[in-house]
């Protein structure tokens, strides 16, 4: 059984007061079923995870990082490492983020080196995958997604393969307010666990939770989640307000 897992990633919003305050908000409103029946994370910017990690230090809500460097140490100015991630208290750490391909540029290759060293560092990575609207268009949703997780996954064994969660995030639908439907997101839900199983075996295609990302809402979070291949969900605006993300908590519950 895959547990669902409802994470909140906070963007470049928040600051220290309103980040420790969110997150023990989050924490305190979600301690009956977070770590139970559902694992909840938090993704604040990366100047404010020592101070929400150690605010979460007796909840069972995890803190994670948007990003990480694909090296542990060294001469790699402004960039930040996966030990240093979990020296702070990281358990997660977003891969990949449509953000981070198409605003700031980052390529299949990097991603698939971000993973890696995220792994290699004691961190359990998310790979963000996702269409743009014209590749939508142009039916090569498919084809986009394959290649994405092809080259994110690139020459990790099984067994490192296994620490991975995979976010389905359509860019056309990410802030944007336009949502996948449930049906639209479950067919590609399906093709990635497929490819999984391709390119694995059944048993980490079963295994691996796939999250949905792209405007969730408290009104859509339910259907979503009563995909089958649905796992969880990847919320960005709706996770800066307490109520709003715990009640799509509780909708995966
Ligand atoms: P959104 O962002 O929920 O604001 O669309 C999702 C994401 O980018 O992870």
């Amino acid at each position: 059984m895959r547990k669902p897992f409802v994470a909140g990633n906070w963007k470049m919003n928040t600051d220290s007061r309103s980040s420790v305050n969110l997150a023990k908000r989050i924490a305190s409103g979600s301690s009956e079923v977070a770590g139970h029946s559902v694992s909840v994370a938090v993704f604040p910017p990366f100047v404010y995870l020592e101070l929400v990690a150690k605010a979460l230090s007796a909840f069972s809500v995890a803190v994670g990082a948007q990003d990480v460097y694909c090296e542990s140490k060294g001469a790699f100015t402004g960039e930040v490492s996966s030990p240093m991630l979990k020296d702070i208290g990281c358990t997660y750490v977003l891969c990949g983020h449509s953000e981070r391909r198409h605003v700031i540029g980052e390529t299949d290759e990097l991603i698939n080196r971000k993973v890696a060293a995220a792994i290699t560092g004691g961190l359990l990575p998310i790979l963000c995958v996702g269409e743009l609207l014209s590749e939508r268009d142009s039916s090569q949703t498919e084809q986009v997604v394959a290649r994405q997780l092809k080259s994110g996954l690139a020459g990790l064994s099984a067994e490192k393969a296994s620490a991975v969660t995979i976010a389905y995030e359509p860019v056309w639908a990410i802030g944007t307010g336009r949502t996948a439907t449930p049906q639209q997101a479950q067919e590609v839900h399906q093709l990635v666990r497929n490819f999984l199983a391709a390119m694995y075996d059944s048993q980490l295609a079963q295994e691996t939770r796939i999250l949905y990302g792209g405007s969730v809402k408290l009104d859509n979070s339910a259907d979503l989640m009563g995909q089958q291949d649905i796992d969880g969900l990847l919320v960005g605006g709706a996770s800066l307000n307490a109520d709003d993300f715990l009640a799509i908590i509780r909708s995966a519950a």
